[in-house]
């Protein structure tokens, strides 16, 4: 009886691990509760949003390497006060831009093809869900 419980272990991880893996292959349309879902996509949303804080915070206001995430939906691209902004990025906003979805996801997937000129030195989110919810994350990131 005792080694059933070695084999029992691994088989519960594999298992969480596998079911994991699927449910972010296929996108998170499985039928979760609803509450548990939002839980999931802001965990995960502020996970990926690990991958920026090394140049942005998310505090109002307070910009880093990069200008401060708070309130970028909405946000003309270039406008942050107090940071200065590549060429490249002053010109994506002055063409009439706003960051939203799907502004975001097209310069987020790969910033130096989307807005070429500027200054983010990061390589994209490749992975779409990783995307999404990050979209997810940034919406909250606003005055109430
Ligand atoms: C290596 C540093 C670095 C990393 C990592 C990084 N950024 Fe940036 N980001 C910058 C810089 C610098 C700028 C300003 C670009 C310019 O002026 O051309 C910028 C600009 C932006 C802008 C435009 C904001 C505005 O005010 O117009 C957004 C949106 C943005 N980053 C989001 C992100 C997100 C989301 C991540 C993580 C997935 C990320 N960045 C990762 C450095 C970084």
């Amino acid at each position: 009886m005792k080694k059933m419980k070695f084999l029992i272990v691994p088989a519960a991880l594999i298992g969480f691990v596998f079911s994991f893996n699927t449910a972010s292959a296929s996108g998170g349309e499985e039928p979760v509760h609803e509450a548990e879902q939002h839980v999931h996509i802001f965990e995960e949303g502020a996970s990926v949003l690990k991958k920026c804080r090394a140049c942005h915070s998310v505090v109002e206001g307070k910009n880093m390497h990069g200008p401060s995430l708070f309130g970028v939906i909405g946000r003309v691209p270039g406008t942050m006060d107090g940071f200065r902004y590549s060429p490249a990025m002053t010109a994506f906003g002055e063409a009439g831009n706003v960051w939203n979805a799907e502004t975001l996801s097209t310069y987020l997937r790969n910033p130096r093809k989307a807005i070429p000129g500027n200054r983010m030195g990061f390589p994209g989110i490749k992975d779409q869900d990783d995307l999404e919810n990050l979209l997810h994350y940034l919406e909250t990131l606003k005055a109430e």
